[in-house]
């Protein structure tokens, strides 16, 4: 079956959980990719800002996953996390992810979508400058122990 980005389902989360746990220092809480799973990978918060969540498939297991931020209101999108299974990191996985989130905000108006990525984190500097984002600023003890750098593109 070809690689498939899709809504995060409630059987997927085990598995997303292992992923965050082996590629993040400070990993999100299981609660909230089950908030995501139960609400068809999509929940809906304040003046219409969505948080949603798709994970990339490589046969038939979770190879990734992306969350995102859509703000209708300011037209941003912001990247909250993305994450490859370590072993298969380097085979596209991770743009296949940033790429559907960059169609679904273009596809809802959104102009442009940034993030924030910890400062030492030098790989992820790499894939997000191949993504065509660029730097913008620093952001002093964004994480506790780290300063961020934030990214951003037009979309
Ligand atoms: C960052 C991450 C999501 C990238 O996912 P990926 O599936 O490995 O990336 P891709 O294979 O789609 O890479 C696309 C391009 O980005 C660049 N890139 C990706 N990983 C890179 C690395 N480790 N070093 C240098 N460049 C890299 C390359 O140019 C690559 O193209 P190429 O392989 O043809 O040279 C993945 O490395 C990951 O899960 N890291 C751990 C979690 C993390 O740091 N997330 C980001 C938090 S802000």
């Amino acid at each position: 079956m070809p690689d498939r980005t899709r809504p995060v389902r409630i059987d997927d989360v085990i598995a997303v959980k292992a992923i965050e746990d082996c590629c993040f220092p400070n990993p999100w809480d299981i609660d909230i990719f089950v908030t995501l799973a139960s609400s068809k990978g999509c929940v809906t918060l304040r003046k219409g800002k969505k948080v949603c969540m798709q994970i990339i498939e490589h046969n038939s297991s979770v190879a990734g996953y992306v969350v995102w931020e859509d703000c209708p209101d300011t037209s941003k999108g912001r990247v909250l996390n993305i994450a490859v299974r370590e072993n298969l990191q380097r085979r596209g996985f991770g743009r296949s992810l940033i790429q559907h989130v960059f169609d679904s905000l273009a596809e809802r108006g959104i102009k442009t979508a940034a993030l924030e990525v910890r400062e030492g984190n030098l790989a992820a500097h790499r894939f997000y400058e191949r993504m065509g984002m660029e730097e913008l600023g620093r952001v002093p003890n964004y994480y506790d122990d780290e300063d961020a750098i934030t990214y951003s593109i037009t979309l």
